[in-house]
Parts: C-alpha cells; structure tokens; sequence
C-alpha cells in the first residue's frame, strides 16, 4: 500500500475511539520493526522521522525504506515528518513524498505560529498532505530540539480554540504534562486541561513525549479523545538495550546482524505493546 495522509487514518480512530502509534524511526532495523509490528497487529501506524532522523540517516533513505516496507504490507501507512520547526524543512519533506508534515511553532508567538502553519497547509492541502501543529511547550529533548522544564508551557485551552478556528490544521499536539525523553519522576498529566480542549476543538488532539507515561494514564488519555500517540524513546531503549545485552553476552560478535537483528525484535515487541495499549490492534 503506498502511504495515506494522517488525516485518514485520525478519522477513523476518532470514530472508533482509540489512538493511532505514532512511532519514530531512524533507521532500516526500526522502519522494519515498526511495519512488522503494525502487520502483526492489524493496525494502521504512523511511521514518523525528526529533523535529526532525516539529517542522520538521509531524506531519500527515510522515505525509500518506509515506502518499500509499506508496500509490502497490508495495514495502512502514513509517513510522517516530526516537529519540523521551519518551512523549509516542511517542503522538502513534502515534496520528498510524506504524506503528513508537523510543522512545530511552539516556540514562536502565537500569531506567529498560525501564520506558518497557514502557509504550511496552503502547501500541503492541495497535493493530500496532512499537517499537525503544536500549541503551548512540551518540556524535554527530542533529537535537536530541547524545552527547559522552565520553559515548558501548558496549551491553553481558549487559544486552542481560536488557533483551529484561525488554521483548521489536521491534528493539534498540546502540552498537558508529558515530556520528551526519559522522565525523572512519575509524569502527572493534566487530564481536566485535555477534556477542556477536547470539549472546545473537534481537531484530533496528539499526544508527545508518551514513552514512560504510565499505562493508566495513557488508556485515560485516550478515553478522553487523544488519537494520536508518539513513541520515541521506549525504542530506543529497548533497542539500544538488546544491543548492549548481545554484546555483553557475545564481546567477540562482529556480525553486525546478530546484533542489531535482535535489536529490532527488541523494538517491535515494545511497538507492538503500546498498539495493545493504544486500541489500535485489529483496527486495520
Ligand atoms: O515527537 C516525538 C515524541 O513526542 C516522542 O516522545 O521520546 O518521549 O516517546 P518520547
Ligand atoms: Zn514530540
């Protein structure tokens, strides 16, 4: 199948009341290992890259693997661009054959922030490409992009509303307690906020920096209308992890497929963990 926009793939979910993974890739072991686990599951997956996954790995190859993968595959595919912060990189991905782009202008005044994320869409609607936005801060570090947990900026609800009002993007992020990366401390998310926005803007709502969130609260998040849910770091770890195993365990192994072969076991197993979690399992 080659790949749908985002907004396909949040309709349905909205309706059916669970939330598509969204998970991040870097390489061919991770892309494999994120469609495999979809196909396992029956379920629809956003296959997503950050600015530094394109930088490390390279546009061409990012979009080559996951397309190949996709097409092999029977679950539908939406390839994704993660926080790209300016409207450059937005293009390049679209052009690059994305079917959906984030175009991240929370760190930018509000106005500021509607005014790309206009343009964005003027770009990306006529060719089928979807576009999530992102209001107020969501604390931590993904890939080159870091929020001081001082910065970081809770969405206001009214400002939600009058940014859908003034966009009508595809898909809003908000900040509601969670944040990138690994999490010092149990995440306490502000669930009143979340039915405040969902209550306010009929946008599917995403929700970052959801690895190390507690199941409860994940399954809570959904209940109360998230349909869209990014994983990042739990691959990492259970990817990175595996390799150090097998190389504690083997200290003369060179074969780098005996390495990273189980590593990509290691990140399908916890991606097909959180479809379970997220409702999206048999719902391809
Ligand atoms: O945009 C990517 C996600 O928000 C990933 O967050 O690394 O905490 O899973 P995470
Ligand atoms: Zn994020």
């Amino acid at each position: 199948m080659s790949f749908v926009p985002l907004t396909d793939l949040l309709k349905e979910a909205v309706q059916g009341k669970y939330a598509v993974g969204a998970f991040n890739c870097n390489n061919m072991e991770i892309v494999q290992a994120i469609i495999g686990a979809a196909e396992a599951e029956k379920a629809p997956v956003i296959v997503q890259a950050s600015q530094g996954a394109i930088k490390y790995a390279g546009i061409n190859y990012i979009v080559g693997l996951t397309r190949l993968a996709a097409e092999s595959a029977s679950v539908p595919v939406a390839l994704h661009l993660d926080h790209g912060t300016s409207f450059d990189q937005v293009m390049q991905c679209i052009r690059s054959g994305f079917s959906s782009v984030m175009f991240d202008g929370s760190k930018l005044p509000v106005e500021e922030n509607i005014n790309i994320t206009n343009q964005v869409l003027a770009a990306a609607r006529p060719v089928g490409v979807s576009v999530e936005a992102e209001l107020g801060k969501i604390g931590g570090t993904e890939d080159d992009i870091t929020v001081d947990e001082r910065d970081a900026m809770l969405t206001d609800p009214d400002e939600a509303k009058y940014f859908v009002s003034k966009t009508g993007v595809d898909a809003l992020a908000v900040a509601i307690g969670t944040a990138h990366g690994i999490y010092k401390g149990e995440p306490k998310l502000d669930f009143a906020r979340l039915t405040n926005i969902r209550s306010l803007v009929d946008t599917p709502i995403v929700l970052h920096g959801s690895s190390g969130v507690p199941d409860e609260a994940i399954k809570e998040a959904v209940t109360r209308g998230v349909s869209k849910i990014n994983i990042d770091t739990n691959i990492r770890e259970a990817f990175t992890g595996r390799c150090r195993e097998v190389m504690a365990q083997k200290p003369e192994e060179i074969d780098p497929r005996k390495i990273l072969g189980p590593a990509r076991e290691a990140a399908m197993d916890i991606i097909r963990e959180k479809i379970r979690l997220f409702g999206s399992s048999g719902k391809a």
